[in-house]
C-alpha cells in the first residue's frame, strides 16, 4: 500500500514537473530569461491598473450612496434591487431587506464574468502570480497544474457567467435608453452623462459578445457550417470581435469606472451635467 502511494505521488510529481521549466526535457539554463527587452512592462502595468480598479470598485461597491443622479444610474448598482434611492429601481426592490450596499447584490455577476474571462485570466496569472510573468520567462513556482484541478478548475464557470453578463448588459442598455429622459421623466434629453452611458454599453457589448464562450455558443459543436448558415454568420461576427477581445476588455473596464465616477460626482454636486438638448 505504501509503495502504491509512493508511486502515485512520484507520478503526480513528475506530471507536475514535466510541464514546467524543470522538466528533464528542457534545456538547463541558469538565467531566468534570456530576453533583453522590457518584458516586465506588460505585467507591471497590468498589475497597477488592475489594483487601481479593484481598490476603486471595492470602495464604490461598499459605499452605498451617490450612485444615482436622475436620469443616470451607476452601472455598479444596476439593476438596483436593494433599498435604493427613489427613481433608481426600475425592476422593483425585492431585496429591500438587504442591510448592505445594493451594489453587492448584483456585482457578483459582472465581476465573476470578468474574473473568469479567458483574457483576464492570462493577464492576472502573469501579473499577479507570475505564472509565467511573460513568454520565455521562467515562473518562480516549482509546480504547474494549470486549470485542471481545484481551485482553478472553477474557472470553467465562465460560460455560465456569460449568460448573466448578457442579462446585466441588457439592463445597462435599458438604463442608457432611460438616460434620454430628463429628471422629470420627459423624453428628448441628452447630456454628457447620456453620451457616456451609451458609449459604455457599446463597449460592454463589444466585450461581452466577443467572449470565447459566446464564440462557442454560436459556432461550437457543429459538424458542418454549411448546414447552419445563421449560426455560421453569427460565429463570424463574434470571431471578429473576439480578435479584439483584449482591447475591449480594457476599454469596457475603463468606461464602467468612468461612468460610475461621473455619476458619483454629479450625485455629490461636484459639477453639473453639461446638456446638449
Ligand atoms: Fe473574455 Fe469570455 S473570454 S469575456
Amino acid at each position: 500500500m505504501a509503495s502504491t502511494d509512493a508511486r502515485e505521488s512520484a507520478v503526480a510529481s513528475s506530471d507536475t514537473m514535466a510541464a514546467g521549466v524543470g522538466s528533464p526535457t528542457r534545456a538547463r539554463i541558469e538565467a531566468r530569461t534570456l530576453r533583453q527587452d522590457r518584458w516586465w512592462l506588460y505585467p507591471a502595468a497590468t498589475f497597477t491598473v488592475f489594483m487601481a480598479f479593484v481598490v476603486y470598485a471595492t470602495i464604490r461597491a461598499f459605499m452605498g450612496s451617490h450612485y444615482y443622479s436622475a436620469p443616470y444610474l451607476s452601472p455598479f448598482y444596476s439593476p438596483c434591487l436593494g433599498d435604493c434611492v427613489e427613481g433608481s429601481s426600475d425592476f422593483g426592490q425585492p431585496f429591500d431587506w438587504w442591510p448592505l450596499s445594493a451594489a453587492l447584490i448584483i456585482l457578483i455577476f459582472p465581476l465573476g464574468f470578468r474574473l473568469t474571462c479567458y483574457y483576464y485570466r492570462k493577464a492576472y496569472y502573469r501579473s499577479f502570480w507570475l505564472s509565467p510573468p511573460a513568454c520565455a520567462v521562467a515562473e518562480p513556482h516549482r509546480g504547474y497544474t494549470g486549470e485542471t484541478r481545484f481551485p482553478l478548475i472553477v474557472q470553467n464557470i465562465h460560460r455560465w457567467f456569460w449568460y448573466a453578463a448578457v442579462l446585466v448588459w441588457a439592463v445597462l442598455t435599458y438604463d442608457a435608453v432611460l438616460a434620454f429622459r430628463d429628471e422629470n421623466g420627459d423624453w428628448g434629453h441628452m447630456g454628457l452623462g447620456t453620451v457616456l452611458m451609451v458609449v459604455n454599453v457599446v463597449l460592454l457589448g463589444l466585450y461581452t459578445f466577443g467572449c470565447h464562450s459566446c464564440r462557442h455558443i454560436t459556432g461550437g459543436r457543429l459538424r458542418h457550417f454549411s448546414k447552419h448558415p445563421v449560426r455560421y454568420r453569427l460565429w463570424t461576427w463574434v470571431s471578429k470581435l473576439n480578435a479584439q477581445h483584449a482591447q475591449y476588455a480594457w476599454y469596457s473596464l475603463f468606461s464602467v469606472a468612468l461612468v460610475d465616477a461621473y455619476i458619483w460626482m454629479l450625485a455629490a454636486n461636484v459639477f453639473d451635467d453639461p446638456r446638449f438638448f
